[in-house]
């Protein structure tokens, strides 16, 4: 990946399937670097004033992804955010093109036991949900293997299975450290 247009003003943004812990990692990843934290799905539920599986239920996958691509865009214009996404953030080519405009994308992974773990509550992920009929399991693995190439549009992975959120942000540090992000 070239990183030539990196530097300390760049938008770090986090993408990856659901329950890879963006948003903690994220979340955690800002306030050790003293920067706001943005996380795209909860910025459409709150200018919404809807949680995301009545968007989805009321409204249609559609809509929610307009509104996702809204949200991207005025994002990207922005500096020194760091920037948690949805799961679904890779299906659209756009969203990618434009995140990466200024800023570095990292994908955060997981095995599929550790995203079972982390998704088994009902109610809460539309798409998987609707996908789930009756195995969870193999919902996700379906998922994954849709989206596998998508996520590899990341300019940089971090694998979280069994990895305290301190490693996590260390290793995505490290990266930023080696782009020119933060300063060594
Ligand atoms: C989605 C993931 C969700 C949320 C929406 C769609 C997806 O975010 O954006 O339910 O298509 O993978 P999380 O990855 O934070 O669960």
């Amino acid at each position: 990946m070239s990183a030539f247009h990196l530097n300390k003003q760049s938008n770090v943004v986090i993408i990856g399937f659901m329950g890879t812990g963006k948003s903690s990692s994220g979340e955690m990843l800002a306030s050790r670097m003293g920067r706001k934290f943005v996380d795209t799905d909860k910025l459409i539920e709150e200018r919404e004033g809807m949680r995301i599986n009545t968007i989805f239920a009321e409204k249609g996958e559609d809509y929610f992804r307009d509104l996702e691509t809204k949200t991207v865009a005025e994002l990207s214009e922005k500096r020194r955010l760091v920037i948690s996404t949805g799961g679904g953030i890779v299906k659209r080519h756009e969203n990618m093109e434009l995140l990466k405009k200024n800023g570095i994308v990292i994908c955060l992974t997981a095995d599929i036991d550790t995203i079972l773990m982390r998704t088994e509550k009902k109610g809460e992920r539309p798409v998987l949900d609707r996908e789930d009929t009756g195995d969870r399991r193999s919902a996700i693995e379906k998922l994954i293997d849709e989206r596998k190439e998508l996520y590899e549009q990341a300019d940089y992975s971090v694998d979280t299975s069994d990895r305290s959120p301190l490693e996590i942000n260390e290793e995505i540090l490290q990266i930023l450290r080696r782009v020119g992000i933060v300063g060594a």
